[in-house]
């Protein structure tokens, strides 16, 4: 964050969402520029709220959105889109997320946990990131669509780079382009095998599902099934694997937070107030995008249609004005309107199965170890992503309980 000089003798803040440094230390950058202004000027003209005030406000806020959709962001479906194109896909995905459908996930992923952890206290030196949280959340969203195990390590390693696109554009260099619009075409083709293949054998899953609504209602056309089926598989993965390892990790480094979550664990699951701190604490989900599209005021400041605008969610997460000791990891804390999830027509849809995954992971985890020791020095956070906030890997030592 650095003071940068603007028209006349008016000082404004500076951000950089997309500096290499923010991913080693996210949250004291973002404390300055959350000081500095509730408004600060970015590259190529970006406008970055930094407070929850703010942040809350635009993400509700229906005049800022994201314009027609560009050909390679067609994959992200109605995470992409404005109203009224967004509403009617959203409520046709949204049966797969209603709370009755999720309850009934919960005995298949604890299913899952017990697995992986069966497999984890054995070998007993395990990476929590690709030996539980990734095989974990792959596992559950693929089995959504019922796609075979062998095919899931293939998805993991397409998503990454298709990812990128939610980025704006000048983040990116042609090597991301060129790398997310191969990866893209490569996803693409891989479901439409899958859909084509589904159609001929049906099955009580959530593929089947949007197939017959698009080969026989009258609101999901043929054209927004892929991208609907990409969305879903693409968005529920590797957000839910980083809060696993991001959420193990915060408690790991804060031994008397975890012995009050291990001591509240019922049903297997963590409670529901340090699922939320641990979501607020070090979000998946850094920073999310919009454009203008209809004259709009924040922070007293009006914004014109075209200003592009970025919302720092982990900043706001850690607003003083809002969280009681922002910087401190307390499982108990009872305000905690986080926006990890967004807020607005785009908030998570996933949000219950998230949390329905990560309490059952962490609680599991927890009360089946004695002792969980770190076993690297120092732990690296992916540096490809200014979206996406999670460790590299994440190597540990389990003491069965
Ligand atoms: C801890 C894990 C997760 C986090 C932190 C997270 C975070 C978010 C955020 C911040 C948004 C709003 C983006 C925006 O406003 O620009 C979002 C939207 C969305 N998420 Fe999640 N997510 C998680 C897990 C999941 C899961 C498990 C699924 C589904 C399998 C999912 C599906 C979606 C979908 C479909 C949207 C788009 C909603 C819309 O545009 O109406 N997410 N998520």
């Amino acid at each position: 964050m650095n003071p940068s000089p603007v028209s006349g003798s008016a000082v404004r803040a500076y951000f950089d969402p997309f500096a290499p440094a923010l991913c080693t230390t996210p949250y004291t950058r973002y404390a300055s520029a959350r000081e500095a202004a509730a408004l600060c000027e970015g590259p190529h003209g970006l406008i970055v709220a930094t407070r929850h005030a703010e942040v809350s406000q635009a993400l509700r806020d229906n005049r800022l959105g994201h314009g027609r959709l560009t050909a390679p962001n067609r994959i992200f479906s109605f995470l992409g889109m404005d109203p009224p194109d967004h509403g009617p896909l959203r409520r046709i995905a949204s049966r797969f997320f209603s709370p009755t459908a999720v309850d009934a996930l919960a005995p298949r992923i604890s299913v899952l946990v017990d697995e992986l952890l069966d497999r984890a206290l054995e070998q007993q030196h395990v990476d929590l990131l690709t030996d539980f949280a990734y095989p974990l959340s792959l596992r559950v969203v693929c089995g959504l669509f019922a796609l075979p195990e062998q095919e899931q390590a293939w998805i993991r390693e397409q998503t990454p780079p298709i990812a990128r696109l939610l980025e704006p554009p000048y983040a990116l260099s042609d090597n991301d382009v060129t790398a997310a619009q191969s990866a893209a075409g490569r996803f693409v083709a891989y479901l439409h095998r899958k859909i084509n293949e589904r159609r001929q054998h049906p099955g009580p899953d959530a593929l089947s599902a949007l197939i017959a609504e698009a080969d026989t209602g009258s609101t999901l056309h043929r054209h927004d099934l892929l991208p609907m089926c990409a969305l879903l598989l693409m968005a529920g993965y590797e957000t839910t694997a980083n809060i696993i390892t991001n959420g193990a990790l915060a408690l790991l480094r804060h031994p008397d937070q975890l012995t009050i979550a291990r001591s509240r664990i019922s049903n297997g699951q963590l409670d529901s107030s340090t699922m939320n701190e641990l979501l607020r604490y070090d979000s998946s989900i850094q920073i999310t995008f919009r454009t203008v599209q209809r004259p709009t005021v924040i922070a007293g400041r009006p914004l014109p249609p075209g200003t592009p605008v970025a919302l720092l969610i982990g900043s706001a997460n850690h607003d003083p004005r809002v969280f009681s000791r922002p910087d401190r990891l307390d499982v108990t804390r009872a305000h905690n309107p986080h926006l990890s999830f967004g807020a607005g027509i785009h908030y998570c849809l996933g949000a219950p199965l998230a949390r329905l995954e990560a309490s059952l992971a962490l609680g599991r985890l927890l009360a089946r170890t004695r002792r969980i020791e770190l076993t690297c020095g120092t732990v690296r956070h992916k540096a490809t992503t200014a979206t996406i906030r999670g460790v590299e890997s994440l190597p540990a030592t389990l003491t069965p309980a």
